[in-house]
């Protein structure tokens, strides 16, 4: 489901901030991907979520949140590999933005060398906060060629990272109108009856391919490039999925409802889900409307 308002709200009066918030993860990406070699190994520590952390996702976290404490305007910083929110205001009193990031989306692709990325979401609320509090998400891939998707006020842009900087390659980003991919997580055996179910639906329609990789952004980026859905969805031993609303459902969802498409936790746009844990996790579901309706109609 989309939300009426198109999962877009308003982002006047942080204009600024927002938009150095996108730069700021910009200038670091180049370097982020500079260190990835040589970093590609798990040590003994966990994350909040209890994975193992690898020395890229220490490494790209403290990257990043250098970078968040010299925005004006952002005023804490959380992120999936830290347990409480810091504050990053001068001031020290966290006023300003709060910037929920997930430094390294998909890290267990390092090993095999795949696709990763870093994801921002900027809430203009305390975390953790609403999707509907959200002004401003971006997220950087780094594929073949670094690129950076960032959406506020209802409007998506594609930029290439070159040097720290973004040049843009496509505005207005939709979803186009005929999908054709799709990519589901969790194990076949753990998904529920009425997933399933869905999944039979999705895969009798002859121009729907399977494109899985194993980090969500570059499954989410296809998706954009394409039209489709993803989904980490309900399991049967897990029934809140695997990611995490403030770090990758909430930015996610609004990114792709800003896209033209919807975004759902099985009943609601992931917008609407009520936030009460910084490290909560939701069933994630995201694609062109009839996509998500027909998931939403399936699950009921
Ligand atoms: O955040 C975790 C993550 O790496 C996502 O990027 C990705 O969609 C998912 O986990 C992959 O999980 P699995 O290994 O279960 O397919």
């Amino acid at each position: 489901m989309a939300r009426t308002d198109g999962g877009a709200d308003d982002s006047e009066g942080h204009d600024d901030a927002v938009e150095a918030a996108f730069a700021a993860v910009a200038s670091v990406a180049p370097e982020i991907r500079a260190g990835l070699p040589g970093r590609r190994t798990k040590g003994d520590e966990t994350n909040p979520s209890g994975e193992h952390q690898l020395a890229a996702d220490t490494y790209a976290d403290d990257l990043l949140l250098e970078a968040m404490e010299g925005v004006d305007g952002v005023g804490t910083y959380a992120s999936e590999e830290r347990t409480k929110v810091i504050d990053v205001d001068e001031d020290g009193f966290g006023d300003g933005l709060s910037a929920a990031i997930d430094p390294l989306d998909g890290s267990s692709n390092l090993k095999p060398n795949n696709t990763m990325g870093t994801i921002l979401a900027l809430y203009d609320a305390p975390l953790p906060a609403q999707g509907a509090d959200l002004v401003g998400a971006a997220y950087v891939l780094y594929g073949p060629i670094t690129t950076m998707i960032t959406a506020r006020d209802g409007r998506v842009t594609e930029c290439v990272v070159e040097d720290g900087s973004r040049r843009e390659i496509r505005e207005d980003v939709t979803l186009p109108d005929d999908p054709s991919v799709y990519g589901f997580g969790g194990r076949v055996p753990d998904w529920t009856r009425d997933f399933a179910a869905y999944v039979e639906q999705v895969e009798a329609d002859p121009s729907m391919k399977l494109r899985y990789g194993g980090a969500m952004i570059g499954d989410i980026n296809q998706v954009l490039t394409y039209g489709g859905v993803f989904a980490y969805p309900a399991l049967q031993s897990a029934e809140r999925g695997k990611l995490r609303l403030q770090f990758e459902g909430n930015p996610i969802g609004y990114i792709v409802e800003c896209a033209g498409g919807s975004s759902s936790d099985g009943e609601r746009s992931l917008l609407d889900v009520e936030a009460t844990d910084l490290h909560q996790r939701v069933p994630v579901y995201v694609g062109n409307d009839d996509l998500i309706d027909l998931l939403e109609e399936t699950l009921d």
